[in-house]
């Protein structure tokens, strides 16, 4: 999407030292930007604070996230909130989680809709507390139709569950004789992941140093340029977007070619 050069230029206007709307080119933005948040907890404990308000001050981080996104004129932005491994933390924080997510999607609407931006799912959200699943269906349902930025998140998922699955639904289609085989090629294959129709991420921005993949979208990123910065994912602002965008149009992407 084209980014509104005006707004843009006023939603940084006021730049730090270091990074500058200028030092990006605006006709390159990548067009899927996708982000392990990541640093929550080690954010709260240096403030001596407990882990939830980690996650309550990365839902702020968030809606920068996304408000920047949507004046940088990304197609896509996803960003991974709950891994399938995620139930396995204490049941308090899940459930601090869950209902973080229900109060957070309810809250934001507002905001999705005058951005106009739509809300997509990647996981599985049958597993989900019945009300984080009925607010999420809301948000799926009142989003549908905008056509601006989608913003994509990612809960309860895991990508070789999301491989297995679709795997399971490309055989039960063999064996109903809807499909041959030979027509299982890679358009196929990606159609039956939960990022059906989007466009694979050019850039993975991974917060707080970490430099894992951890489980996330392992068929999508093959050609994905990645960026990692040791910024704990609640102090992430709109210019740590700008620094990882600059990362990513200084490198050379080849996508296996010359
Ligand atoms: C990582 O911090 C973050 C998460 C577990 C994801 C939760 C994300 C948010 C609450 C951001 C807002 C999202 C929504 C959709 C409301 P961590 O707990 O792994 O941090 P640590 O590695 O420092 O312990």
């Amino acid at each position: 999407m084209r980014p509104d050069l005006q707004e843009l230029s006023a939603y940084y206007a006021a730049a730090p030292g270091d990074i500058a709307l200028g030092d990006i080119d605006v006709a390159r933005i990548p067009a899927h930007v996708s982000i392990i948040m990541d640093g929550n907890g080690r954010w709260a404990a240096k403030r001596g604070l407990d882990r939830a308000r980690g996650h309550v001050a990365g839902v702020d981080a968030l809606r920068e996230a996304v408000t920047a996104g949507v004046r940088l004129g990304f197609d896509v932005l996803s960003a991974y909130a709950f891994s399938t491994e995620n139930w396995r933390r204490p049941k308090l924080e899940v459930d601090l989680l869950m209902s973080l997510f229900a109060k957070t999607l309810v809250a934001e609407l507002p905001l999705f809709h005058q951005e106009n931006v739509r809300l997509l799912f990647l996981g599985d959200l049958k597993a989900l507390p019945s009300e984080t699943y009925r607010v999420f269906m809301r948000g799926l349902d009142e989003t549908a139709d905008h056509d601006g930025m989608t913003f994509a998140l990612a809960v309860n998922y895991g990508s070789r569950a999301e491989i297995v699955h679709a795997a399971h639904e490309l055989a039960r289609l063999v064996r109903s004789g809807e499909i041959d085989p030979d027509d299982i090629d890679q358009d196929l294959f990606s159609a039956h992941l939960y990022t059906a129709g989007l466009p694979d991420p050019d850039l993975l921005i991974r917060t707080s140093g970490e430099l894992r993949l951890s489980n996330y979208l392992l068929y999508q990123l093959a050609y994905t340029e990645f960026h990692a910065t040791d910024t704990l994912w609640p102090d992430f602002t709109r210019w740590d977007m700008l620094r990882a965008i600059r990362a990513f149009q200084s490198r050379s992407r080849r996508f296996g070619g010359v």
